[in-house]
């Protein structure tokens, strides 16, 4: 790749920024200085510097947010506040997107990337990857719901839902659940309750397969998944 976009893309700055830092003499791929920015190198193989500073590169980022309600997931949006506007400019260098969208008003577990493979793993319904969350409803929600949400359910549209696996944390005049799904249409878990003349008044994703939303994570910061969660998120089938 060339070397004026890895460093760009590596944090050093604008095009125009590296331009100039190459220009100084401050950069060198293998003991060698070089000032010419079209220069190819590899990512991999070559020892690369800044100011004596060596380049790490990656292609591939991965951050969970917690996203707070109010934010839409999108990339870019020129009205609204996306979940994209939450992270650090130097973290939008590699281009993350959300892996599916939470609706504004829902919070929760977001995981955002740049590794269209692992979005695509963790979103197709062929693979029955549960995501889970919490909801605060407004009725009683009953054994026969839970029974309904086994046998799957037919939405507004007529589209008859997998089986989903809900469980009552508290019922009364207003209940608490989980609910885990295996699938993503748009507004599903509020689509089910509606389906069963139910509302839900809040809702949070709190896991992918088993993969926790943090709770020292606050709404609206991120962190950088370890390896060893990545590992665990493309191995899910
Ligand atoms: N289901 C919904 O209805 N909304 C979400 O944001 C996610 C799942």
């Amino acid at each position: 790749m060339r070397l004026d976009k890895l460093l760009s893309n590596s944090g050093y700055g604008s095009r125009k920024e590296v331009k100039q830092l190459l220009k100084l003499g401050q950069v060198t791929v293998n003991d060698q200085v070089i000032r010419i920015g079209k220069e190819h190198v590899n990512p991999e193989g070559d020892a690369i510097f800044v100011n004596g500073d060596q380049v790490i590169y990656e292609e591939f980022v991965y951050y969970l947010l917690h996203k707070p309600a109010g934010v839409i997931s999108a990339t870019e949006d020129f009205k609204e506040k996306t979940v994209l506007d939450l992270l650090r400019s130097s973290d939008q260098l590699k281009a993350p997107f959300p892996v599916g969208r939470l609706d504004k008003d829902t919070e929760g577990l977001l995981l955002l990337t740049n590794d269209g493979k692992l979005a695509h793993h963790l979103l197709s319904p062929k693979n029955d990857i549960g995501k889970t969350y919490f909801a605060k409803i407004d009725q009683e929600v009953t054994e026969e719901d839970q029974l309904a949400f086994k046998q799957g359910l037919i939405l507004d549209d007529g589209y008859q839902t997998k089986p989903a696996d809900l469980v009552i944390l508290e019922t009364g005049s207003n209940s608490e659940i989980e609910l885990t799904i295996t699938e993503g249409k748009f507004h599903q878990v509020k689509r089910m309750f509606e389906s069963i003349g139910k509302r839900v008044l809040y809702l949070k994703r709190i896991a992918i397969a088993g993969w926790k939303l943090d709770e020292e994570l606050k709404k609206g910061e991120y962190r950088r998944l370890s390896e060893a969660e990545i590992t665990y998120l493309k191995q899910l089938k």
